[in-house]
């Protein structure tokens, strides 16, 4: 097994296992890695199909995925050239945080999966890079320690699994951690259907039992290095931050079973808001009604979001809705987005179209699946300096300047 795992992994020395962790890093940079489309591949080739494929699909025909990408692309820039931007300002303030640039990093599921780092690593990048870290409630590691490992502010996502007790007591160490806003995602009533994770036998490789695995073991066994990582990382975490009152914290499920009995209603919002007693977060707008709703439940922002279309396919793509969605709030409070975030062009049109900053999902987490914190680090290094050549070449000093009038939008989308 040694000499295979020399053979196989230049680097890779048995008296330290996690050596074959450390020597992913230097993948993930230039010239290997000019782009985030470049970790999505180091992504697909270093984890199991299954791990992959629930990262990177969305639900049913995978409509709205696409057209978060899409739709970013029909918007076209309009520069003020012959302007000297020697100086960018990319910072911004985000629910009294100030941060570094205008991305943060969107709550995702099961990111322990992705590499045994996970949440912690992620929220380490984030906050070495000046920005926030959403904790995801679908996470293997305990939000004391994420809280930890990150020099930045770091906010809690919120689904109801495990029930209102267990909501409670996570909302409670939350705080007691230092968490500083909770995002409540109000899309998913049900989960989505996500194709893939059926083909691929997620629910079976998750909760079966051995006999359920056996057909889709391929993938895990083809993936030796992503294995080796999972076996001396303990192999499948419960949910930490999911713990049941009587019954401790809740084992590994799969999204479809986690998320199907977790309904968040707007009177929900009401007793989550009181308990919080902090800044609430509404994520999963995508009308002017709910953006308002959101409001008269004392939300002190809205995101912007199909949940990465991974919901109801073929709602609109995030930044089609989110002129209609700054419309309705009309600066009364934050306004954020996410969805189909893979360069900084994308980051400064969703600027200019009325989100205060973007929450990036599958960005950082192919970066994450690629190489750990490294990978993060290096996504979010990428949307940095996009940012900051952006800005010069449209001739805008500061992503507080950017607005309408630096984008051209097709012309139906003015309606
Ligand atoms: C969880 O939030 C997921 O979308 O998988």
């Amino acid at each position: 097994m040694d000499s295979f795992l020399r053979r196989k992994w230049r680097g890779y020395n048995a008296r330290d296992p996690m050596s074959l962790l450390k020597q992913s890093t230097r993948q993930v940079v230039s010239p290997k890695v000019v782009c985030i489309e470049d970790l999505r591949s180091i992504a697909e080739h270093r984890v199991p199909r299954a791990v992959f494929d629930y990262l990177d699909g969305g639900a049913e025909g995978e409509v709205t995925l696409r057209e978060n990408c899409r739709s970013f692309q029909e918007v076209s820039f309009r520069p003020r050239h012959a302007v000297d931007v020697p100086q960018c300002d990319l910072r911004t303030r985000v629910l009294g945080f100030d941060l570094a640039l205008p991305a943060m990093l969107a709550p995702v599921g099961y990111s322990r999966l992705m590499h045994p780092g996970g949440e912690v690593a992620a929220a380490r990048a984030a906050g070495k890079a000046g920005t926030a870290y959403i904790l995801s409630t679908i996470s293997g590691h305990r939000l004391e320690d994420v809280k930890a490992a990150s020099s930045g502010p770091v906010f809690y996502q919120l689904y109801l699994l495990g029930g209102r007790g267990a909501a409670e007591a996570a909302i409670d160490r939350a705080r007691q951690a230092g968490f500083s806003a909770l995002f409540v995602t109000i899309d998913t009533a049900v989960s989505g259907l996500r194709e893939r994770d059926i083909r691929n036998g997620m629910k079976e490789l998750i909760s079966g039992g051995v006999l359920q695995k056996v057909p889709y073991l391929w993938q895990i066994l083809s993936r030796p290095g992503w294995l080796l990582s999972f076996l001396l990382d303990g192999g499948m975490p419960p949910l930490p931050n999911v713990v049941i009152p009587d019954q401790g914290p809740m084992p590994l499920v799969d999204v479809n079973a986690a998320l199907a009995s977790s309904t968040v209603t707007w009177q929900d919002l009401r007793w989550i808001r009181e308990h919080w007693r902090g800044p609430m977060v509404v994520k999963g707008v995508l009308t002017g009604e709910d953006a308002r709703r959101s409001i008269d439940e004392g939300a002190a922002a809205v995101v912007v979001s199909n949940h990465g279309g991974r919901q109801l396919d073929c709602v609109p793509a995030s930044l089609r809705v989110l002129p209609e969605i700054a419309a309705a709030v009309n600066g009364q409070i934050e306004v954020l987005m996410d969805g189909g975030i893979r360069r900084g062009t994308d980051i400064v049109k969703a600027l200019c179209m009325g989100a205060r900053a973007v929450l990036c999902g599958r960005a950082y987490a192919y970066g994450l699946a690629a190489a750990g914190e490294a990978g993060v680090s290096r996504a979010l290094e990428i949307l940095r300096v996009d940012l900051e050549r952006s800005l010069k070449l449209l001739g805008c000093p500061s992503v507080g300047a950017l607005d309408r009038t630096y984008v051209s939008l097709p012309r139906d989308w003015q309606t």
